[in-house]
């Protein structure tokens, strides 16, 4: 029965993702996410980890504008997006030379970076979530490397033994921290998202 809600509802987001025209049902996320916590403003500059297909790319480009930028990178090649001010670029974000091959193509420090970043699913819980907050933990350090001061970040993170631990981190570094799981998620799915803002840059 339950399985059979879900099924409902990922077909639900689905179809309206095509619809839509997005390349991926996650775009709803980064949507509702967006319109609670007002992350993503006009004219910002924005970096997107883990950003393949391109659904977050397309919803971060709705919000910032013609006068915005963002740049998407994935060990996945994108398809090019039809907007002069996106740019995408295959890296690995575990890769140390990828926070300086990431700010030499923002034309400033970002004001948002984003992080739907997920491990290869192994199947065997523990390793998988240990792999996710692994993730979790770069995509931090990548923001603290590129954001401005105030600037803020959104970054998905599999709940579990771990979870906390990564939660405390993030409140280190932000004024204010929120653990969301937007309605688009799937109920049963133990991914969270860290909401970050107010950057305290020293
Ligand atoms: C859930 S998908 C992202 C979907 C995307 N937000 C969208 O809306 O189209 C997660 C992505 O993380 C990427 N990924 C996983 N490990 C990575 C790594 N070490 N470096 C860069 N990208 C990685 C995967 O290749 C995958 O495309």
């Amino acid at each position: 029965m339950a399985e059979r809600r879900r099924g409902r509802k990922r077909e639900h987001y689905y179809r309206m993702a095509k619809r839509a025209g997005y390349r991926a049902r996650s775009a709803f996320k980064l949507k509702q996410l967006n319109r609670r916590y007002k992350l993503i403003r006009r004219g910002d500059v924005v970096v997107d980890l883990g950003a393949a297909p391109g659904g977050w790319l397309q919803v971060a480009r709705e919000e910032v504008g013609e006068k915005g930028f963002v740049l998407g990178v994935d060990l996945q090649g994108i398809a090019k997006l039809p907007y002069e001010n996106v740019k995408t670029l295959v890296a690995d974000i575990t890769d140390a030379s990828t926070p300086e091959l990431l700010g030499n193509n923002l034309p400033r420090a970002a004001d948002v970076v984003l992080s739907d970043v997920s491990p290869k699913i192994s199947g065997v819980w523990s390793v998988d979530h240990a792999r996710s907050v692994e993730l979790a933990r770069t995509a931090l350090t990548i923001a603290e490397r590129m954001l401005a001061p105030s600037g803020r970040s959104l970054i998905k993170v599999f709940q579990g033994e771990y979870f906390e631990d990564f939660v405390s981190k993030i409140r280190e570094k932000f004024e204010f921290v929120k653990i969301s799981k937007p309605p688009a998620s799937r109920k049963g799915s133990a991914e969270a998202y860290a909401i970050a803002k107010g950057f305290k840059r020293f």
